[in-house]
Order: structure tokens, then C-alpha cells, then sequence
């Protein structure tokens, strides 16, 4: 991608959001090139040529997410329903970004990502309490994300198993905080913003460690409560 490009793309958003295209993280030379799509134009920047995402911006592992899901939320990022929080730079990151794109644009970039392998979220740390997670992800998310953890059109629920952890445990604490599911007529954010309203940090931990192991294979059918 050209040097062009990337001043274009992040140019054009600086009056519509408090982005920083000076910030050295986004510097032309440290784009790959990623073929001539929206993709490889815009997006491989911040997440990657597969779609892994890269933990110092931020931007998340979505390869492979579906493409009504993908489509869904960067229309919310473009109409203000997420990344709205002034604290929320990554989300202001990525909404500067949605407003550059036309439905086209998005419908094309999500079709690009939805057929990405997708990579599994990193299996849980040694001493991890999966036994306390997998009660709790049986009981609370796997109603709505299914229990393999990816996910069901018909609730506008993510997949999770293919999201990085600090991804994952971001997003929930944003929930928490109002940061995201909190806007007007967002009513599938805002199921996320109740359930996560009831968890503490260190249930959340917990569950995103449940989900790495979700994504290696686990099965909550059939839990027990300790
Ligand atoms: C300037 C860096 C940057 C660029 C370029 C960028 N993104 Fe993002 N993207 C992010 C960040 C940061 C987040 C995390 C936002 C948050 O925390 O809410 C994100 C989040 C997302 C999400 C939400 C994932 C989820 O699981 O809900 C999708 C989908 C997405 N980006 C798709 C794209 C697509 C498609 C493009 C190209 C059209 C693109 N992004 C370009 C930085 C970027
Ligand atoms: C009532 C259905 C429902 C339940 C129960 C539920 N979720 Fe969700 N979840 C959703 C929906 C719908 C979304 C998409 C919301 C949006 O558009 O912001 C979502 C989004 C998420 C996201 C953000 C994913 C992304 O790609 O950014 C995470 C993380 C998540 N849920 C985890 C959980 C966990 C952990 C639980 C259990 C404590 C849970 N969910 C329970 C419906 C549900």
C-alpha cells in the first residue's frame, strides 16, 4: 500500500475524529503491502495480511469473522453506535477509519475477512480456573455464542474463539463501562452492557481464559458447578 494511501485514508478522518495520524504507529513505512482490495488497501495495516491483528495498535485477530458480523460492526463504528467514547481510542481509531468507507467498501472488506482462516484465541495460561469458567461461560454465554463460542446470526452474537484475549477482555470491560452498548438503539450492544454489568475483573479474566480454551477444543455441555 502507498504512502498516498495511507495519508488519504487517515487524512480524510481527522476532521471527523479526534484520531492521530502523527502517531509513529501508523507511519506509511511500517504498512505491508496486502493486495489492491479495500483490504490490502486500508485495513491490512492495522490488522495484518491474514487478519491477526497486531496487540501494539490495538486492532484485533478478525479473520474470519462472518460477514454479517463484520458488516454489523463497522456500520455501528460508522454511525457513532461504537467508538463514540472519548476514551476510546482504539474505537476512535477504527471508527476514523468506517467513515471512510461507502457500503460497498464495507460489504467487500467483510466479505475479505469472513474468508481468512481464522486463529484460534491463545489457549489459557497454566493454573488457569477452567473448571469456575466453564460453569460460568455454560450458564451466562453460551445461551447466545453457542457452546462452541462461535457465535449464532440469529442474536447477532460474535464468534469468540478467534479473538486475541486482551481483545476480548477489553471489550468486556468497555461493555462494563458504557464505552460500547451504551449508544441509542444499539439493542444488541446493549444486551452485552447488562450481562456485563453483573461481572467483576476477575470473572472476566477468568472467562476469557475459558475461551481460549473453547478454542482448543473444550466443551462446556454439561458443566458443573464446583
Ligand atoms: C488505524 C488502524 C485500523 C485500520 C486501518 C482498520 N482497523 Fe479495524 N480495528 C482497529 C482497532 C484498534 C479496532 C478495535 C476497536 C475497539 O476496541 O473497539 C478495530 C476493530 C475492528 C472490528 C471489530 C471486530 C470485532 O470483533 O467486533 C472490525 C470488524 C474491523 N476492525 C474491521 C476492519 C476493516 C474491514 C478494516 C478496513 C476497511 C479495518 N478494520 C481497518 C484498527 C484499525
Ligand atoms: C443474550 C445474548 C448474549 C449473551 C447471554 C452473551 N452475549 Fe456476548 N454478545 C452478544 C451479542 C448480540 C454481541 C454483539 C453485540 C454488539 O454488537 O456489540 C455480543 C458480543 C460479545 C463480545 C464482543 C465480541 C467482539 O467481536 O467484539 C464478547 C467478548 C462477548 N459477547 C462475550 C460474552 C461473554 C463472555 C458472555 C457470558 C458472560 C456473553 N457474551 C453472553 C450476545 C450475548
Amino acid at each position: 500500500m502507498s504512502a498516498v494511501l495511507v495519508s488519504l485514508v487517515l487524512g480524510s478522518c481527522a476532521e471527523d475524529a479526534p484520531t492521530t495520524p502523527e502517531d509513529p504507529r501508523l507511519a506509511p513505512e511500517s504498512v505491508p503491502v496486502a493486495g489492491t482490495g479495500v483490504y490490502g488497501v486500508v485495513c491490512a495495516a492495522c490488522h495484518g495480511v491474514k487478519g491477526e491483528g497486531k496487540e501494539e495498535l490495538f486492532s484485533p485477530s478478525i479473520a474470519g469473522l462472518p460477514a454479517w458480523y463484520g458488516e454489523e460492526q463497522l456500520r455501528k463504528f460508522r454511525s457513532g453506535q461504537r467508538g463514540f467514547h472519548p476514551e476510546d481510542l482504539p474505537g476512535q481509531q477504527m471508527r476514523a477509519i468506517s467513515l471512510t468507507l461507502t457500503d460497498e467498501q464495507i460489504s467487500e472488506a467483510a466479505a475479505s475477512v469472513a474468508v481468512m482462516p481464522m486463529i484460534p484465541t491463545t489457549a489459557p495460561p497454566a493454573g488457569a480456573d477452567l473448571e469456575g469458567g466453564r460453569f460460568h461461560f455454560a450458564n451466562a454465554c453460551m445461551e447466545c455464542h453457542r457452546y462452541n463460542g462461535m457465535g449464532e446470526i440469529v442474536f447477532h452474537s460474535a464468534p469468540l474463539v478467534s479473538l486475541n484475549a486482551s481483545y476480548l477482555k477489553r471489550q468486556l470491560r468497555q461493555y462494563r463501562a458504557g464505552w460500547r452498548g451504551a449508544a441509542a438503539g444499539d439493542l444488541y450492544g446493549q444486551k452485552m452492557a447488562d450481562i456485563t454489568s453483573q461481572l467483576s475483573d476477575a470473572e472476566i479474566d477468568r472467562l476469557v481464559d475459558y475461551i481460549g480454551a473453547l478454542a482448543h477444543g473444550d466443551d462446556p455441555r454439561g458443566a458443573r458447578e464446583k
